[in-house]
């Protein structure tokens, strides 16, 4: 009599969790089709937007071949400020449409070799690595399932970021380490011994065109972090940022190794 009633229970438990698990699989499919929603409207939007701004940058070219001389430095200068004003929202545009083009134009998933891809990084990065006199120390990296052309500019950004804000008193130091953490998944971190941020803003940063250091004095627009968290999230990873102000910085990406289980995630 206590067994069949055991039964029962374990029956309706078990009932219980396949409809939420549904209920789960259900939301979690809501939530991707809006991500893509969201994807292919900064994509027509970007890319609705690059066109009037060619026409304006063809105008002030214009506009300087034929009438510049009878421009006053007044004159002078507003078209110079237009032309700084448009080459920006030029670069945000892009930057829009390569952070929309992660999931829409993202490439197949194959064994890639994290070695290569940081040997290729730091070839690409060679004269700022000179230039900053920085030493970059490469651990031994795992060989992981992943899309290679999005890899290679997820280790470029962060080892870039860690070139960018470095401190001036110091040479930059910057090891990439990895080591395999439990379900089948590793862990590549990226630390430097710069200039650090505020660990308040580390969720902030990864958000698009968020930045802790103002313009001026480091370059750059704050899409870098964004792409990575992007990058990692459709690995089925994640990204998180440690840091102290005037001391360092590490980021560290989670990325599963095998998506035998989970196929690529093919058009957003
Ligand atoms: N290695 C780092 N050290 C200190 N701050 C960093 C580092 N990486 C990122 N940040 C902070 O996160 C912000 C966002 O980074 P990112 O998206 O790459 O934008 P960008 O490089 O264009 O500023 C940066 O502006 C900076 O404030
Ligand atoms: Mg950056």
């Amino acid at each position: 009599m206590e067994l069949a009633q055991g039964n029962d229970d374990v029956r309706e438990l078990r009932r219980q969790l396949e409809e939420t698990n549904k209920a789960m699989w259900s939301l979690y499919k809501d939530l991707d089709d809006r991500n893509a929603e969201l994807d292919r409207f900064a994509l027509i939007a970007s890319h609705d937007l690059k066109e009037p701004a060619r026409r304006v940058m063809a105008r002030l070219d214009r506009l300087e071949a034929e009438c510049g001389d009878r421009l006053d430095a007044a004159g002078k200068d507003h078209v110079a400020d237009m032309r700084q004003t448009l080459e920006r929202m030029t670069t945000l545009i892009e930057a829009l449409l390569n952070f929309a083009r992660v999931t829409s134009q993202g490439g197949p998933f194959a064994p890639t070799d994290l070695n290569a891809v940081a040997d290729e990084v730091v070839a690409d990065l060679s004269s700022r690595i000179r230039e900053a006199e920085a030493r970059i120390e490469l651990g031994e990296l795992p060989t992981i399932d992943g899309d290679p052309l999005q890899l290679h500019p997820l280790l470029q950004n962060l080892i870039g970021n860690a070139l960018k804000f470095r401190k001036e008193s110091l040479p930059p130091v910057i090891r990439v380490t990895s080591r395999l953490i439990a379900d089948d998944s590793c862990e590549i971190r990226v630390a430097d011994n710069g200039i650090g941020f505020d660990p308040r803003y580390a969720q902030q940063v990864l958000q698009p065109f968020r930045r802790r250091h103002g313009r001026g004095r480091y370059d750059g627009i704050g899409m870098g972090l964004a792409i990575c968290d992007k990058i990692a999230t459709r690995h089925g990873g994640t990204i998180t940022l440690d840091g102290v102000l005037g001391e360092g910085t590490t980021v560290t990406v989670v990325l599963p190794r095998n998506h035998a289980v989970r196929p690529a995630p093919t058009e957003a």
